[in-house]
């Protein structure tokens, strides 16, 4: 098929979601929030207190998990088993433990096939940790986003203050270097640059900055 796909992964708290919406906005895409997934089956296995160890009851309990996305206005809303949890995968319990889960081998394998079914004949901008190594190898355009983490942090910390006015912006500095130190070194596709993909530092650039640099390397395929 000849749909474009583009992958946009790197770092936690980069920006990449803010980029893939402005994307998916501008060009009328598809976007689709990967983390979003993973965040969601981390929400099902603590309201269920599923053990992670356990491979069998991980990949039992998987089958009773339907994500679906929605999306208002290209933000993309994820719902578990028609439930609307797109605001309670962004707190800290989920935070927490997403990577634990998302280094599980079942839970990656069922991840990609809904991931890989979804880019399959459509235009789409995925953001991730695998998208451009794993989920979509083939992409026709592949971003590797970065930026210097006390920066990520403070984006991060402002965006979950008004609803959180307890937390700090020690700990969501640690979230994230720890985040980051899991996603590197797991063994199960692992965070890293595809060969292919372009780096964007976006330390010192702003949005609109991005979405140009982004829009310039997707227009020769359009
Ligand atoms: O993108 P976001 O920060 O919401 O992702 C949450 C977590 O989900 C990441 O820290 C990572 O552990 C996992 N993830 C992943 N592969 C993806 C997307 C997210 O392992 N494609």
């Amino acid at each position: 098929s000849n749909n474009i796909v583009v992958a946009i992964d790197g770092y936690s708290s980069c920006g990449k979601s803010t980029l893939a919406k402005a994307l998916a906005k501008k060009l009328h895409f598809i976007y689709v929030d990967s983390g979003a997934m993973y965040r969601a089956v981390t929400l099902y296995f603590l309201r269920n207190n599923v053990d992670l160890q356990n491979e069998t009851q991980v990949a039992q309990v998987l089958e009773n998990i339907h994500l679906n996305f929605h999306s208002r206005d290209y933000e993309s809303h994820i719902t578990l088993n028609d439930e609307e949890v797109s605001e309670e995968i962004r707190l800290m319990p989920v935070s927490e433990n997403v990577s634990a889960v998302s280094a599980i081998h079942s839970v990656r394998v069922e991840m990609v096939k809904q991931q890989q079914r979804m880019g399959k004949s459509k235009n789409i901008v995925m953001d991730g940790r695998d998208i451009g190594t794993v989920v979509f190898p083939h992409a026709q355009v592949k971003l590797f986003m970065t930026a210097d983490p006390k920066i990520r942090a403070e984006r991060r910390y402002k965006e979950l203050l008004p609803k959180n006015p307890d937390i700090s912006l020690e700990d969501v500095f640690e979230n994230l270097a720890h985040r980051d130190y899991q996603d590197t070194t797991r063994k199960e596709s692992p965070l890293t640059r595809a060969d292919d993909a372009i780096i964007l530092d976006n330390t010192d650039l702003t949005p609109d900055e991005q979405l140009q640099f982004a829009l310039d390397r997707i227009k020769p395929f359009m």
